[in-house]
């Protein structure tokens, strides 16, 4: 069967990536090695079930040695080899890294930092997104590419640049800053809407003239909000227009391909929600911090969120590291177990690939140090033999690909708060999206209550509750679904400083939150951050310690649960509930610590008829399912050193145990994992 056959048609106008098993493998970076090695590499990938390759992603300058002087010819070798093997090749368009005769030639293609320093090349990235030469030559790249690539039997996919905006997300340089004054002529029209939306009475900023307009560069104090909100949808728009420019030529030459960008987990400068309305499968790189205890919930945020960006699709988990990486301070490697065990939750969580960076480890470069599927030392090692051993078991269970997650909760997410949330010149420094996210993550991953990570304009309805942790930025127009959400019957949890400022970072007049104070039930007079360190006790139905935050809310109908037992806001409420409509809505008005979050969400859900998956599941044991084609799974996986138990609601089969007998109870070692067919 070659690639093709596993690509859906395009006659619905969506092309899919539709793989009949779960695929396996890794980046192929085979220009790192005489032409000898690469016999070996394939007859290795084979031994190792690998079914699919990243190839290309740093190639431009093997490819394109001499500006417009192409030299395909290994490449051809390499994809005839793959397709040969019946691998399938996930294309990159290799333009991540422009050669260093394209710099040569255009310095104007370097990126600048807000000090007016020049990034120089001699690593990789080094372009400004909004770069005419760099956008122009890559496509003419890509064109050459697709052209010759296009029948290829193993090209599968389309991987579009490489983790875009990891070492350029921003760009300070004059280009930029012509294509921002464009970019914001496109949006407001006129200088005068400009003008509005960007409060520039305050401190003299006032704009005649789009040509007056800089990026928000460093000034001598804190820059215009609105501007900087600005920039960041403008940078994140320049890095999108690079790709959609690459795709625009791959949707021309090889309509039938799917496409795709591999994206970094909680990364703020690329929105992932918002790009994956142009990629056919979403794709993610996860390099989990074997060194941190809990990297496995940081990383279920990241899967719940490329999952859900692909509208609940199969994702594909495009890197991981087989063992240590080496860009961290101590570059811990992956315990035995540790790296199985993470790989299975990404698919757990509804990946259709395991993939590593990279297969064969480097002599020399940067990344010398990183791990790979095929060591310094050879396959005689425990990661090669770890890694055959996940290849052949990912094979052993064809019939999961292809199935989806569900969740009956949503935490909302969204890029655009985030870049105003965490700018300077607001109550508290403190406040961080992602931990934030995380705190409201925690208490639902703990429960085995599976969510979802939405952005703020999905449909609502089927989800029996919404959480919303801190989308400081909101419009009137989240604010009126929200309520017409909990109107209608939806369970709603809303935590501090949200719905506090419209779109252009303006604050909402009339009493914090103003658009949600009449689904909330209350009114915020005034923010009382809490100094670093400083606890706030907690008394009523629910009680402990919080922190971070407080605030001097005044009730409109909704209840106090928990009243501040201590400091200059005793006695006054700080978590509240209203009953509105046929539904409920929650409010937090402080961070409570951890063990009280779990008691208040556990009360929230269990109010909502959010259930878990398994009623007590052991701790550290996580518990997810997936189902499609007449089939339904349950994964557990133990993220705990030392074994547990747990019981199942029926007798179940464990697939990645085939001798075992259908049981009503598994026993995981620690790092253990066990796929259960649910009847
Ligand atoms: C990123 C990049 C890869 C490689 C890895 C190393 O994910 O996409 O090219 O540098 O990091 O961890």
């Amino acid at each position: 069967m070659t690639a093709a056959d596993h690509r859906s048609g395009s006659s619905s106008g969506i092309r899919t990536f539709e793989p009949a098993r779960l695929h396996f493998g890794g980046d192929y970076n085979p220009e790192h090695w005489p032409e000898e090695v690469w016999a070996e590499d394939i007859r290795l990938m084979k031994e190792a079930g690998v079914t699919m390759v990243t190839a290309g992603i740093f190639s431009w300058g093997l490819v394109e040695p001499r500006p417009g002087s192409y030299d395909f010819g290994w490449f051809d070798r390499v994809m005839g080899h793959l397709g040969d093997a019946g691998i399938q090749v996930c294309l990159a368009t290799m333009t991540a890294s422009p050669p260093p005769w394209l710099s040569r030639q255009h310095p104007e293609i370097l990126p600048e930092t807000a000090d007016g320093v020049r990034k120089w090349p001699g690593s990789r990235q080094h372009y400004c997104p909004s770069s005419p030469v760099y956008r122009t030559r890559a496509v003419r790249l890509v064109e050459q590419l697709a052209t010759r690539y296009a029948e290829h039997p193993a090209l599968a996919l389309w991987h579009i640049g490489n983790e875009y905006g990891c070492s350029n997300p921003v760009c300070y340089c004059e280009v930029s800053a012509a294509d921002f004054r464009r970019w914001l002529r496109e949006r407001y029209g006129t200088v005068e809407a400009l003008n509005a939306a960007w409060s520039t009475t305050f401190w003299s900023q006032r704009y005649g003239d789009f040509e007056e307009v800089l990026p928000p560069r460093t000034a001598p104090t804190h820059a215009n909000p609105t501007q900087q909100l600005d920039y960041a949808r403008f940078s994140d728009d320049a890095l999108l227009q690079c790709y959609l420019a690459e795709r625009e030529v791959l949707r021309r030459i090889t309509p039938d391909v799917p496409v795709t960008t591999n994206h970094m987990p909680h990364h703020k400068p690329v929105d992932p929600f918002r790009w994956a309305a142009y990629e056919d499968v979403t794709a993610l790189d996860y390099y989990q911090e074997p060194y941190d205890s809990e990297t496995h919930i940081d990383a279920a945020a990241a899967f719940d969120v490329t999952r859900c960006a692909g509208g609940g699709r199969p994702w594909l988990l495009m890197e991981q590291a087989p063992g240590a990486v080496n860009w961290r301070a101590r570059n811990s490697p992956k315990p035995p177990g540790a790296m199985r065990l993470w790989s299975w939750q990404a698919v757990a969580q509804g990946a259709d690939a395991v993939l590593y960076f990279q297969w064969r480890q480097s002599q020399g470069g940067a990344e010398k140090f990183h791990s790979a599927m095929v060591p310094h030392a050879g396959t005689d090692t425990r990661i090669f033999r770890e890694v055959s051993a996940l290849g052949q078991e990912l094979a052993t269970v064809p019939q999961l690909a292809g199935t989806r997650c569900s969740s009956e909760v949503a935490l909302l997410a969204d890029w655009n708060s985030w870049w105003a949330l965490e700018q300077g010149s607001h109550p508290s420094s403190a406040l961080s999206h992602r931990e934030t996210l995380l705190r409201h993550y925690r208490p639902f991953f703990d429960a085995g209550v599976p969510c979802d990570i939405v952005p703020p304009d999905r449909a609502l309805s089927g989800y029996r509750l919404v959480v919303v942790p801190n989308l400081y930025l909101m419009s009137e127009e989240t604010a009126e679904r929200l309520t017409a959400y909990v109107r209608d019957g939806g369970h709603l949890f809303v935590s501090y400083f949200t719905g506090i400022a419209d779109e252009c970072d303006r604050v909402h007049l009339g009493g914090y939150p103003a658009p949600l104070r009449e689904v909330l039930g209350l009114r915020v007079e005034e923010f009382w951050p809490l100094d670093e360190g400083a606890r706030v006790l907690l008394r009523g139905e629910l009680s402990g310690q919080a922190d971070l935050w407080s605030e001097a809310i005044d009730l409109e109908g909704a209840r106090a649960v928990a009243t501040f037992g201590d400091g200059e806001l005793t006695g006054r409420p700080a978590l509240t509930r209203h009953a509105f409509g046929d539904g409920m809505a929650w409010y937090a008005g402080t961070r409570p610590e951890p063990g009280v979050m779990r008691t208040l969400m556990d009360r929230v859900r269990e109010e909502a008829c959010a259930a878990p998956l398994l009623a007590d599941l052991p701790p550290g044991v996580q518990a997810t399912a997936r189902e499609g084609g007449d089939g339904r799974y349950l994964f557990l996986l133990n993220h705990g050193e030392t074994a547990a138990t747990v019981t199942l609601p029926h007798l179940a089969r464990n697939l990645l145990d085939p001798g075992a007998e259908p049981a009503a109870a598994v026993t995981l070692p620690g790092r253990g994992v066990a796929v259960l067919s649910a009847p």
